[in-house]
């Protein structure tokens, strides 16, 4: 479960967020669209504890772990694909080196490859993003733009991606500026003028 109520957050007197309020369940895929600078990343980073509403709750059950993908990922530019993994899962120690590599395949990225991630294309570096998001079993998965860069074998493979993880009950949020073909999602929210409201 994760509820988001009311919240309110302001960067230097300008309102981005008004009043954004959602209730989600695990086992769900949930779509947040919103214009450039609309708030969007804003209610992920505050999710994530990145950064903190002026007002407002979030609320998720005790067992819940986080994994999210937002604006451009960090990496270790000079390390390869599976270092990279490998150091961010070691950060809170749930690193499954076969899980990772299999993840890695599946998604057409060589983990043994040692082509260093300053080397990587946009693609690659976003399939690394959404990778790293949900390696650790993390039952809330928050993906800002996660299909940016993907080819149409890329994105076939994201929508099955995010069809498993429903199927494993996590929840999955998206936020995008398209909604991506072959995905259902069980709720719409259109974010603007700093309040999110349902769409359908
Ligand atoms: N740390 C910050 N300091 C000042 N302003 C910020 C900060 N973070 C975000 N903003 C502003 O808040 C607004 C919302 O930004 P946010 O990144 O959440 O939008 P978004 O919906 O994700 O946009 P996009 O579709 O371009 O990714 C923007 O006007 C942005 O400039
Ligand atoms: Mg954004």
């Amino acid at each position: 479960m994760l509820k988001v109520a009311h919240l309110q957050k302001s960067f230097n007197h300008k309102v981005v967020l008004e009043d954004a309020s959602f209730d989600v369940q695990l086992g769900q895929v949930i779509h947040i669209s919103g214009e450039n600078g609309s708030g969007k990343s804003t209610i992920f980073k505050i999710i994530a504890k990145i950064i903190k509403p002026d007002a407002g709750q979030v609320q998720m059950t005790e067992d819940s772990v986080i994994g999210a993908l937002i604006e451009n990922p960090g990496f270790l530019e000079f390390e390869s694909g599976l270092t990279n993994l490998k150091f961010l899962a070691q950060l809170n120690k749930r690193y499954d080196e076969n899980k990772v590599k299999q993840l890695m395949t599946d998604f057409g990225l060589n983990p043994n490859s040692n082509r260093s991630v300053a080397k990587y294309s946009l693609g690659m570096r976003q399939k690394l993003g959404i990778i790293q998001a949900i390696m650790e079993e993390q039952n809330i998965i928050l993906l800002d733009e996660p299909t940016r860069g993907l080819d149409q074998e890329s994105l076939a493979h994201f929508v099955q991606l995010v069809n498993q993880l429903r199927s494993d009950n996590k929840l999955v949020v998206i936020a995008s500026h398209d909604f991506q073909a072959g995905l259902k999602y069980d709720f719409k929210y259109r974010l603007k003028d700093g309040v999110l409201r349902s769409e359908d």
